[in-house]
Formats: C-alpha cells, sequence, structure tokens
C-alpha cells in the first residue's frame, strides 16, 4: 500500500481552516426538525440531487420507510442523521433473529460510520385498526430481535430500534389529555412495548395528524387544528390546551405515565398538513399549520405536561403518486415539495417567521412539453365514462374532487385532465393517449386557471419501474457510460 502523500504544513492548515469554515456554514443554516422521504412516486427524483436539497436547506434528519440502498447511498457521508425503515410486510420475516441479524448486517453495520443511523423503524403504523390486527404478533417479537442484533452487532448504544405508531394507540374518553391511555384491545401489548423501549433507551414514535381529526369530524373546531389558532379547552388541574397537536401528545404522555414509563421519550415521527385532495387541503393552511408548528418548535415550549425541546418530523417531503387513496384523495399530496421537487410555499424551517422559498431539488429534467387531451371531434364519444374510470384509476384524479384544485373545471378541460395524468404518468407513450379515439396529443399547454396540468419529470429510476422502454435520458447515461 503506498504511503498517503504527505501535504505541506500550510496547505494542511488551510484544508484544516476551509474544513472548520464548511462545517460552521452548515451548522449556520441548520434546522432542528427532520422530515419524512417516501418513495411511493412514479418517477423518483435522483436521490443524490434530493441530498443536496437537503443540505442546501439545512434538513440535517431524515426517516425513510425501508432501507434501499438507493437513496441510503445518497446520504452516505453526508452528515445527514437518518432513520431506516423496516416494511409491515416484512415483519414477520424478522421474527426470525437469523433474519433480523442479516438486515442488520447488510442494512446497518455494512456501512460503518459512513452513515449517520439513529433509528431503525420496526414497520409502520402496525397496530391501525384498518390492519385488523394482521401484525399485532408480529411487531414485538421483531422490534425485540432488531434491538438484540443491533447489540450484538456492537451498534446497539448508538442506533436504537423502534415502532412508529398511529395516535390511534391511544385514547381519550372525554377527549381530555389527563384522561389518555392505550387502546383497551392493546393495552397489555402497548405496556409491554413501551417498558421494552425505556429498558434500551429507545424513543416512543408516534405520527400525530391534525390535519385528519379536522377531515374525520365536521364536528371538529377548525381553530383547535392549528397552533396559532385561538380556540382553547381546558383539562384537570387548570391546564388549558391551544391546539390539538399539543393536547394529543399529552394523551400519549399521560398513557406513557399510566403504562409505568412516565420518562419515556417521545419522537414525532410524522406530522403535516397536505395541499390538494380535500376542502381543507391546500397551500394556504398547509401554509398556516406548518408556521404555527415551526414557530412553537423553535421557543422550545414543549407542552404542558412535557416542557421543553420537542423531536419531530415533518410528513413528508414529495407528492407520492402512487400512494393508496384508501384513506382519502389528500393522501398523496402531503409534500412541502412538488413530485418535481419545487418547494409548494414559502417557509423558515428554524421557526422564526422569515419565510422565503425553500431550494429545490437541482438538476430535474422534464418529459418533452406536450400534454394529452380529450378530442370532442371523436364522433364515438359511448367509450368515455369507461376510458375517464380507467384513466382515474391507473392514473391519478385527487385533484378533481369537491374543493380540490381543478374541482372548477368545465367538463371537457376534466376529461383531459385525467387523460393526461395517466399520459404522463405513462411516460407520455403515444398509445397510452389513445382512449379508444377520444384523445389527441396536444403542445399547446392545457392549464387552466389555477388547475395546473403537469409535464412528468424524467424518471431518475431504473426504466422498468416506468413501464415503458429506455428513456432518452437513460440511453444516453448508458452511451456515456460505454464511451
Ligand atoms: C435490507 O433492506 C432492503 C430494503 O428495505 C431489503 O429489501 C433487504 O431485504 C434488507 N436486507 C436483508 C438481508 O434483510
Ligand atoms: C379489514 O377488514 C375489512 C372488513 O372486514 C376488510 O374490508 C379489509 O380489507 C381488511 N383489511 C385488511 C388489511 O386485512
Ligand atoms: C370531473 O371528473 C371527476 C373524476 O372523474 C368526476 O368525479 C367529476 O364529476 C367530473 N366533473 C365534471 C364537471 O365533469
Ligand atoms: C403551463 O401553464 C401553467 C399555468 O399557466 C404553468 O404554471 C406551467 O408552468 C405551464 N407548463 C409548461 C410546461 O410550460
Amino acid at each position: 500500500m503506498a504511503p498517503p502523500p504527505r501535504l505541506p504544513a500550510g496547505a494542511a492548515a488551510l484544508l484544516l481552516l476551509l474544513a472548520v469554515a464548511s462545517r460552521a456554514a452548515a451548522d449556520g443554516n441548520a434546522v432542528d426538525v427532520g422530515v419524512n422521504w417516501g418513495s411511493q412516486l412514479s418517477h423518483p427524483l435522483l436521490p443524490k440531487s434530493v441530498v443536496q436539497m437537503l443540505k442546501e436547506n439545512g434538513i440535517l434528519k431524515v426517516k425513510l420507510f425501508d432501507a434501499d440502498p438507493w437513496p441510503v447511498g445518497a446520504l452516505v457521508d453526508s452528515g445527514i442523521e437518518v432513520m431506516l425503515g423496516i416494511p409491515n410486510d416484512m415483519l414477520e420475516t424478522m421474527n426470525s433473529y437469523g433474519n433480523a441479524q442479516d438486515w442488520v448486517k447488510e442494512n446497518v453495520t455494512s456501512y460503518g460510520d459512513k452513515l449517520k443511523i439513529k433509528y431503525v423503524a420496526v414497520g409502520n403504523e402496525p397496530f391501525l385498526k384498518a390492519y385488523n390486527g394482521s401484525f399485532m404478533k408480529t411487531t414485538f417479537p421483531a422490534l425485540k430481535n432488531i434491538q438484540k442484533a443491533l447489540n450484538e452487532a456492537g451498534v446497539g448504544d448508538k442506533v436504537k430500534a423502534t415502532v412508529p405508531l398511529n395516535a390511534d394507540v391511544y385514547v381519550s374518553p372525554d377527549n381530555k389529555p389527563s384522561s389518555g391511555a392505550f387502546r383497551p384491545d392493546i393495552q397489555g401489548l402497548m405496556t409491554d412495548m413501551v417498558k421494552f423501549l425505556h429498558e434500551h433507551g429507545s424513543p416512543f414514535v408516534v405520527n400525530i395528524y391534525p390535519f385528519l381529526s379536522l377531515y374525520q369530524s365536521d364536528d371538529f373546531p377548525f381553530e383547535f387544528a392549528f397552533v396559532d389558532g385561538g380556540k382553547t379547552i381546558q383539562d384537570k388541574g387548570g391546564i388549558s390546551y391551544s391546539n390539538v397537536f399539543d393536547a394529543n401528545y399529552d394523551t400519549l404522555v399521560t398513557a406513557l405515565k399510566k403504562a409505568g414509563v412516565p420518562s419515556l421519550k417521545v419522537v414525532v415521527g410524522e406530522v403535516g398538513w397536505p395541499t390538494d385532495g380535500d376542502k381543507n387541503a391546500n397551500l394556504k393552511l398547509a401554509r398556516r399549520y406548518y408556521d404555527g408548528l415551526l414557530k412553537k418548535l423553535s421557543k422550545k415550549e414543549g407542552t404542558p405536561l412535557r416542557p421543553g425541546k420537542m423531536d419531530v418530523y415533518m410528513f413528508g417531503l414529495f407528492d407520492e403518486d402512487m400512494k393508496s387513496i384508501l384513506p382519502g384523495n389528500f393522501e398523496r399530496h402531503w409534500g412541502i415539495f412538488t413530485y418535481d421537487g419545487k418547494p409548494k410555499f414559502p417557509m423558515d424551517l428554524s421557526g422564526h417567521g422569515n419565510d422565503k422559498p425553500l431550494a429545490g431539488v437541482p438538476g430535474v429534467e422534464y418529459l418533452p412539453k406536450q400534454w394529452c387531451v380529450f378530442d370532442d371531434g371523436a364522433e364515438d364519444k359511448s367509450k368515455l365514462p369507461g376510458n375517464i374510470q380507467y384513466a382515474c384509476a391507473s392514473g391519478d384524479c385527487t385533484a378533481l374532487g369537491y374543493g380540490c384544485s381543478c374541482n372548477g373545471l368545465d367538463e371537457k378541460s376534466n376529461i383531459s385532465y385525467a387523460f393526461n395524468m395517466y399520459f404522463q404518468m405513462q411516460d407520455q407513450d403515444v398509445r397510452a393517449c389513445d382512449f379508444d379515439g377520444l384523445a389527441k396529443i396536444t403542445t399547446k399547454n392545457a392549464s387552466a386557471r389555477g388547475c395546473a396540468f403537469p409535464i412528468q419529470i424524467i424518471s431518475a429510476a431504473a426504466p422498468a419501474v416506468a413501464g415503458v422502454g429506455l428513456s432518452a435520458a437513460a440511453l444516453l447515461a448508458l452511451l456515456m457510460v460505454l464511451v
């Protein structure tokens, strides 16, 4: 092995100085809040560019939903702290200790010190009532196996396993935080699990969604959903709550106390506000929500029962067009950035109220400027309903509903919107703009007032994801590798 080249003392000092200077710059804009980076996009952005954007915005904590080496590889040497995920469908596999050891070896220890892994999220909201108890038996054993494998691999003191849970694992019969307790059907399991987390120095990770409180009940006091709202509720002992986020958090704090672990650390794994797909999901309300939340976090005031700094991850980074819309049409619109990596509204992640546009993802490339629209000159329109249904089922019509950004379209543009979303998702394949002869391709921007007809980006993923041959960019990249 050749000895490392020696630098003259002056150069070494200069390098050290530069390193210190750039560290200072990085710390200068670093923010405390983390972000969820989901991957259910038909056209993913290049992970390296996403990481560059995160750093430019000072975001130094990310939560992932798996351990895909593509995004994880881009986080290596970035200085960004990572929460890796194990999807629910792998929980059963992790009930074998050997498999848990393999997972830790491949997805944690193989990166050595180059990746700042802080947590492993074992499952994602596995006790959600909608799952009908499917993961009830496999979650806790998986958690124990992963923590044991981390410990035996010698990284257990700095990497902690936990389970992100939805706020529906605890309840309060009278809606008062002081009456909080774990849901009766899982009380025993939750008590054992939080004791385990406590013993291993792991946090409780909870997802809290004020938007859903509003969405699920028309009687929910609107202002109470926002951190800067005027509405307050009173609890026992003269404690008053000014917003549902704090009240919900303290309901958990009470439940933890009842379970015998009053000091267990709490991390908010997801909180955010969607911008489309519902009458209360829009840019204005999302901006209001984040402004209030970020200001609150910057003051490090915490909640009445847990004063002090909070550990919070926003949900989420990008709009994800492949997410299931079973919970509601808003599901594909949680991003603080659009599908193509542009900031949606001005924010100040430090919470100081100096809102400005965040840095977007650099170097994003688009498909050609062409749209697929309804051809109203077509003679036979009998097959229209079936084709609209098909376009919406395989594409994305979540912006067309009541109170959404494209709700005001006339019937013709409405059909065009559905056709275009499908066409773009299919990488503008000409076969995806036929619809039994009812559609045509146009180079005239089809966007209407307030309703953007998007042009899809060139996917950074392997072409197989989009399902249509090699893209021009992929071919070019291949040629460049060969040359
Ligand atoms: C590591 O994580 C990836 C991505 O989540 C997963 O597909 C893979 O199976 C994991 N490795 C092992 C050995 O479990
Ligand atoms: C849960 O049960 C309901 C009603 O029986 C069913 O429609 C749904 O598909 C089930 N979900 C899962 C994840 O098993
Ligand atoms: C627009 O399309 C959506 C989705 O197909 C449909 O629910 C809605 O009724 C349509 N509206 C108009 C005005 O045609
Ligand atoms: C199409 O028009 C909309 C609305 O004016 C605009 O926001 C969008 O950037 C345009 N798209 C392209 C590709 O020029």
